[in-house]
């Protein structure tokens, strides 16, 4: 299983997207192991994206990220990393295709909806960024095994 870091960024929330972009995930399959809304601090963003400073569009995404309340998550599943970066399609809506996150609720580059870990070292980095000791949750989903074949002993 990976775990790994999602946020609806501040036009997703403003734009009231959070739902329809949080059920995508539920009805994956994927399990959200970790919920909660913040306003990141222009420190905790500037680290987030710490990989993009000095790049021109770096000061514009720091400004974008603190602008507004986000939706950060922690969500879950076997390969849960490629996945989610599958769902959230290309970087920028313009050019995202059609039934990925970006490429269905966006048009703009970079104003882009959504962030995704694109690594597990990204994703592991990323958790401990946004969520503390106990935040994310190890809980047992009723209806697991119909959600994964476990007749193996692992999750298929
Ligand atoms: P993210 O990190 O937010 O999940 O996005 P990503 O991996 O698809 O794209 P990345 O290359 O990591 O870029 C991070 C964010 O910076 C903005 N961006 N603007 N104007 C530009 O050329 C440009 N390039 C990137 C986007 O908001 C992108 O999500
Ligand atoms: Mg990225």
């Amino acid at each position: 299983m990976e775990t790994t870091l999602i946020i609806l960024k501040p036009d997703a929330v403003q734009r009231g997207l959070m739902g329809r972009i949080l059920s995508r995930f539920e009805d994956k399959g994927l399990q959200i192991v970790g919920c909660k809304m913040i306003r990141i601090s222009q420190q905790t963003a500037e680290r987030h994206y710490e990989s993009h400073k000095g790049k021109p569009f770096y000061n514009g995404l720091v400004a974008f990220m603190t602008s507004s309340p986000v939706l950060v998550l922690a969500i879950r599943g076997v390969g849960a990393i490629a996945m989610c970066r599958k769902m959230m399609g290309a970087t920028f809506g313009s050019n995202a295709e059609a039934g990925t996150i970006r490429g269905d609720f966006g048009v703009s580059n970079s104003f882009n909806l959504i962030h995704g870990s694109d690594s597990p070292e990204a994703a592991s980095r990323e958790l401990e960024i946004f969520f503390g000791a106990g935040e994310v949750l190890d809980w047992d989903r009723a209806g697991e095994k119909w959600i994964y074949d476990l007749s193996g002993g692992a999750p298929e």
